[in-house]
């Protein structure tokens, strides 16, 4: 289909079959008029992206308003205006100031963990996951020892236990995982990380904690209070909405945190600064993030339940089924449709990784799905 086509097909969806399915109440009918200025969410009107696990509702009205102010200020190098968010994070993560390194999004974090920490040696993670650090320190020599995802799609903590040698600098888990969602019991993620941050250092990606739908459970930030060799990654681009802006964060001790500051290449800046400091403070969106996307997830499942098509237990902004067709065309054919959605994750090459938009986002490409796959 070409792009001129595309457009009049997403076109008819929005505004014809796809208004049709969102009710009488309209494209934004979910929301009060008041959300809307708030929340700001993007007209239904061009392609939409469920491929990169954003929040579609951010920057919330007082992060753009910081940023706004920010602009004063854009003249100035942003080292001296760090010290207030950094404040922030401590008192947040219960840490002191030194263990926290800002990032220019925690993919810089990973990048910069796989090259301090990497170098000489080997680094073991599952897959699939999340590609960022193993993929640039493989560029910087290192080796990346991959270990397959269980029979249950979890990190395979006993398997990654076996394989820890001499060689083995840095362990790589993402919890909840990505592509997955899932999320490991809290005991035996505490238990490996005690054990083998005693041999190598243990990367915690934490970039979708504030999802994780299980009471109290435990961010590997407790581990790095208790002194244990642990990084643990967080991000302002997921319930904080931020994703464009670039910015998040690592915790470690400060002889680690030390080394991974000293580092850091892309760095901070201004408007970053702003708009994090006022998403930590606008706690009615971080609320109504989770809230619209649990709405979303349950939209999502109940197509899938429809479709009957297994799909994976979500502590995330996605959901991960399995649509037992070959995902690069999967990928096409939606893309014709007007959406994208997730990449491959080989060898799970008939799963797909679908993000959470926002709810008219969903019923459009719930109708979509449903005429594709059904
Ligand atoms: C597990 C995981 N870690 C890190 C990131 C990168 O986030 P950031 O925008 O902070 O670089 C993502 C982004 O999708 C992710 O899924």
């Amino acid at each position: 289909m070409s792009g001129i086509s595309r457009r009049s097909w997403i076109k008819k969806a929005s505004y014809g079959s796809g208004l049709a399915a969102l009710g009488s109440t309209g494209l934004f009918g979910s929301l009060s008029a008041e959300e809307i200025r708030k929340y700001n969410p993007r007209p239904v009107d061009s392609i939409i992206r469920l491929g990169s696990n954003e929040n579609p509702y951010g920057p919330s009205e007082s992060m753009r308003n910081a940023m706004t102010k920010g602009f004063d200020n854009g003249c100035r190098y942003p080292w001296g205006f760090n010290a207030d968010l950094v404040k922030m994070i401590s008192e947040k993560e219960g840490v002191p100031e030194d263990h926290i390194v800002l990032v220019a999004g925690s993919t810089e974090g990973l990048k910069i963990a796989g090259i301090t920490f990497g170098g000489g040696g080997e680094i073991i993670s599952c897959s699939p996951t999340f590609l960022s650090m193993m993929s640039y320190a493989e560029l910087w020599g290192t080796d990346i020892n991959w270990v397959p995802l269980n029979k249950d799609l979890d990190f395979d903590l006993d398997e990654i236990e076996k394989r820890v040698s001499y060689k083995t600098k840095m362990v790589f888990l993402c919890n909840p995982n990505n592509p997955t969602g899932k999320l490991l019991p809290a005991d035996q993620v505490v238990d490996f990380c005690k054990t083998v941050s005693k041999q190598a250092v243990v990367f915690s990606d934490e970039a979708y904690y504030d999802y994780i739908r299980e009471p109290n459970y435990p961010s590997m930030v407790e581990l790095v209070k208790q002194g244990y060799d642990i990084v643990v990654s967080r991000t302002f681009s997921k319930v904080y909405g931020l994703a464009g802006i670039r910015m998040g964060y690592l915790i470690a001790k400060p002889e680690l945190a030390k080394l991974l500051s000293d580092r850091v290449v892309a760095n901070t800046n201004i408007m970053a600064i702003e708009a994090s400091k006022a998403a930590l403070l606008d706690k009615d969106f971080y609320q109504f993030s989770i809230q619209k996307a649990n709405e979303a997830k349950a939209l999502l499942t109940q197509t899938l339940d429809e479709l009957k098509l297994p799909y994976l237990d979500s502590h995330t902004n996605f959901i991960f089924f399995h649509s037992g067709r070959d995902i690069k065309e999967l990928n096409k054919t939606m893309y014709d449709r007007g959406f994208i959605i997730g990449r491959p994750f080989e060898p799970l090459n008939d799963w797909c990784r679908v993000s959470t938009g926002t709810i008219e986002e969903v019923k459009l490409y719930n109708q979509a799905i449903t005429e594709v796959l059904g």
